[in-house]
């Protein structure tokens, strides 16, 4: 090969895994890209040897919020340094992070806002998905379809929290506007008027621990919202896709929905899987600790732990994320808004950290023969690529990629502590459980950003801006 031709990196030996082929070969990377697959490929500037690991593509964190401007006083501990960094030290190289509007505020200035949070910092690729907060008319005929034209092509809408939700209305003129110019719309369903009335009974009557958190959000709340957003998606004839889905009532809603041909698609996450109402707090205990584990919708009970598994595995779900919502406990401007334990569960910032736990926690799965390698590559790394329009540049390892590439070694047992995580949250939800498996080292364009489990201390800024294409759903 001639020397300009040289490959820059060789990874040797490798065990490739992709969401569908599992093959021997070694890796040959030149300017960030894949260039070659094969057996005894030339010497590269820099080898690498992958026996006995695997190699699988990096991980797409498709629903993680880093840095997002907040109400209130509250804040989010980590920015895009600090979330990325945490996000490939746990073999996720792409995120896709929020940029929100603000009710009365212009979608564009959300975006060229987030554009300056995350330039200089982000240390991995990144897209962003946008919120839509305010659907004005403004909003609908210009803002929304220029960005989507720009490489936002997938935005988030709420049912719920009073800054955020949309009406029903407001919500099927967004789901036209996606329609029309091929978005994707991502819909956080629960049902705004029954949790407020279930918060105002609740706190009436003084039970304002973190526990009553799951009380207030029970789960005919997720289940009826689920069953309307659906039914918008069919009146409007255009795909949605239902996020963090907590248990067996939302599940059995889009089931139903594909059983009826309709294209609804569904997210779940390690909360989910690993955490219960229990973890708020047990029947008596009013304590505050429970706060660590308050999120929307809140973690249900063992048996919708089961239901949640069971769907990752039998293909309701096509995709896996991490819903980081990185609010430090012992903060005043987060858990612990205002420096205070003592304030109602309503008060409490929502949402659990696990960037860097979203792999691992899900790989173990795989350890327990619960999912395939490749259901694991599909649900976190294959599908939101294609999903969220970043394939096949993301997502796969395949000559043209990027050569964003995660050598995991299957059978290290590790006990996820707070201390050991590279996050800039004060807690996880996820201490003492112990994985059997571990991503060792992890690339992003062919550099290698984690070696062996160390964090190499990339120049924050390196990560770039992936306009996305078109959502393939
Ligand atoms: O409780 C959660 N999920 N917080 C993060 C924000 C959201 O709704 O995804
Ligand atoms: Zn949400
Ligand atoms: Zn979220």
């Amino acid at each position: 090969m001639p020397a300009d031709n040289n490959l820059d990196l060789v990874i040797r030996n490798a065990d490739v895994v992709t969401a569908s082929d599992r093959f021997q070969c070694d890796i040959g990377v030149r300017d960030g890209r894949i260039v070659a697959l094969g057996q005894g490929l030339p010497q590269g500037n820099r080898e690498i040897d992958a026996t006995g690991l695997l190699a699988l593509p990096g991980g797409v964190d498709g629903h993680c919020h880093l840095d997002q401007p907040m109400p209130d006083g509250m804040r989010m501990a980590d920015d895009f340094f600090t979330g990325t960094r945490a996000a490939v030290c746990g073999g996720t190289t792409t995120v896709i992070p929020f940029a929100a509007q603000e009710k009365g505020a212009s979608l564009k200035a959300a975006v060229e806002d987030y554009h300056s949070r995350a330039e200089g910092r982000a240390v991995i690729d990144y897209a962003f998905h946008l919120i839509v907060a305010d659907p004005t008319p403004a909003v609908l005929q210009d803002e929304l379809p220029t960005l989507i034209r720009k490489g936002y092509t997938s935005f988030k809408v709420y049912m719920t929290y009073d800054d955020l939700k949309l009406s029903d209305r407001e919500m099927l003129e967004v789901l036209d506007v996606a329609r029309e110019h091929k978005a994707l719309v991502m819909v956080h369903a629960e049902n705004s008027d029954c949790i407020s009335w279930l918060t105002d009974k609740l706190t009436g009557e003084g039970r304002i621990a973190p526990r009553f958190h799951g009380l207030a959000r029970p789960a005919p709340v997720e289940r009826e919202a689920t069953h309307r957003a659906i039914t918008f998606a069919e009146l409007v004839d255009v795909p949605i896709l239902i996020v963090h889905v907590s248990g067996k009532e939302a599940i059995e809603q889009i089931r139903w929905a594909q059983g009826r041909g309709l294209k609804i698609l569904a997210e779940t996450c390690p909360q989910y899987l690993y955490l219960t109402a229990d973890d708020m707090g047990l029947p008596g205990d009013d304590g505050y600790e429970g706060a660590k584990c308050v999120c929307s919708p809140p973690p249900r009970d063992p048996e919708n732990q089961a239901a949640v598994w069971r769907a990752l595995v039998n293909g309701v779900f096509s995709v896996f994320s991490s819903d980081h919502a990185p609010f430090s406990y012992d903060d005043p401007q987060g858990k612990k808004l205002g420096g205070s334990t003592e304030h109602s569960f309503d008060h409490i910032p929502n949402g659990v950290p696990g960037i860097e736990t979203r792999l691992p926690l899900l790989f173990d799965g795989v350890a327990r023969g619960k999912l395939s390698l490749h259901q694991f590559v599909e649900l976190t790394s294959y599908r939101p690529a294609k999903i969220y329009g970043l394939y096949p540049r993301k997502g796969t390892i395949a000559v043209g990629a990027d050569a964003d590439i995660v050598l995991w070694d299957p059978v290290r047992k590790v006990r996820i502590t707070n201390s050991a995580l590279h996050h800039a949250v004060d807690y996880t939800p996820y201490e003492g459980i112990e994985v059997t498996g571990w991503p060792v080292t992890a690339f992003s364009r062919g550099d290698m950003l984690v070696s062996n489990g160390e964090y190499l201390e990339p120049a924050a800024g390196r990560g770039r801006f992936l306009e996305a294409g078109q959502p393939e759903v």
